[in-house]
């Protein structure tokens, strides 16, 4: 089978693209070929040596993917042969076929395509926990989303907008904020263009947003802050922007606010009941057409590099998809 390797950390171009022998289950394994394989901010990270979990070399990109099961290991009764699934492993799907815990793969009804539910599991159920089980956001508060037209951010203006919310996408150019609001957003801010903290003011009639969604950190973070709500809640996703801000604790004294972490890879080890709850609504509501999961190219495998070119340039809107 084709792969993409990392033999060492370095940038998109040092990956190899190789021959590799076709893996087979072992016992409580499933081995699923890949239709599609997503990428995420972080795997820009990972292949660098930059990202906080390092995998051994030689080691494939991409978390997540969906396919059909191949073969299964001795002991699996949750999943059989020719079911379509998707799963996440943390790193390894740039490659035809990956051989993964059955525990780690959700079947997938026939009305979800591929390519749409490879992107699934990171960026909405980091989402869905950070807005249900972080925020405890509620119907008719307003949501403002950081890094909108990203792959998080888009999940948090599609979940907001389930959940009931007034979502405020901020984004870095005019042609984001148009993607945003076909997405649902309701207002858009350019944070290339406008000062953050007074827009937010401005679009909020001075109350600022009761719920702050930031993936992105640098910047952004301590202007959206300054601006929040009475009792309002900021959640820390990311730091796409490079750096990681240090805020004055005296801004949550003051707005009598909440600074939540969210770290979703502890969550679903932590409560993976929970997680799996999680995954079963956000599932169901790819299905039903209620979260596009929406694909903004597809490479062929060979071409990871430039994927992942396009991520750490900014250039993406919704996910990035590998067809092995
Ligand atoms: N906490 C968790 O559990 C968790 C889970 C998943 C992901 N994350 C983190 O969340 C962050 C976003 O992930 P993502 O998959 O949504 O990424 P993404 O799809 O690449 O979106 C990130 C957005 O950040 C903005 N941005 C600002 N400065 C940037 C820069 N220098 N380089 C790249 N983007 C920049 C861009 O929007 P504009 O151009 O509009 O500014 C971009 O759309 C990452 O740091 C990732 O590691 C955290």
């Amino acid at each position: 089978m084709k792969a993409i390797l990392c033999t060492h950390f370095g940038g998109p171009d040092e990956l190899e693209f190789k021959d590799l022998p076709d893996p087979a289950p072992s016992p409580g394994e499933v081995v699923v070929a890949v239709k599609s394989a997503a990428l995420n901010f972080f795997d820009t990270l990972i292949i660098a040596g930059k990202y906080q979990f390092k995998p051994p070399f030689p080691f494939s990109p991409a978390s997540e993917f969906a396919g059909v099961v191949e073969s299964v290991g001795a002991g699996v009764t949750s999943v059989a042969v020719g079911d379509r699934v998707l799963g996440y492993g943390g790193y390894g799907a740039a490659r035809e076929k990956i051989a993964i815990s059955a525990q780690r793969v959700v079947r997938i009804p026939a009305a979800l395509e591929y390519d749409r539910a490879a992107g699934l599991t990171v960026i909405y159920g980091t989402t869905l926990h950070a807005l249900k089980d972080r925020a405890h956001l509620k119907s008719g508060e307003t949501l403002a989303v950081l890094g909108a037209s990203g792959g998080t951010g888009l999940a948090a203006i599609e979940l907001g907008k389930l959940m009931g919310a007034r979502v405020i996408a901020c984004a870095s150019s005019d042609d984001k904020l148009a993607f945003c609001k076909q997405r649902g957003a309701d207002e858009g801010i350019n944070y290339a263009s406008e000062d953050l903290k007074e827009a937010l003011r401005r679009v909020t009639g001075g109350k600022g947003a009761d719920v702050i969604y930031d993936p992105v950190g640098g910047p952004y973070a301590e202007p959206a802050l300054r601006s929040i709500a009475w009792q309002g809640r900021f959640l820390v996703i990311g730091f796409a922007a490079g750096d990681i801000p240090k805020i004055p604790l005296n801004l949550a004294l003051l707005k009598g606010c909440d600074i939540v972490g969210v770290f979703w890879g502890a969550f679903i080890e932590r409560d993976p009941a929970g997680h799996q709850a999680n995954m079963a609504d956000l599932v169901r509501w790819a299905a039903d057409g209620k979260l596009s999961a929406h694909v903004h190219a597809t490479y062929p495998l060979a071409d990871t590099p430039a994927a992942l070119k396009a991520i750490a340039d900014r250039k993406v809107m919704g996910k990035v998809i590998l067809k092995p």
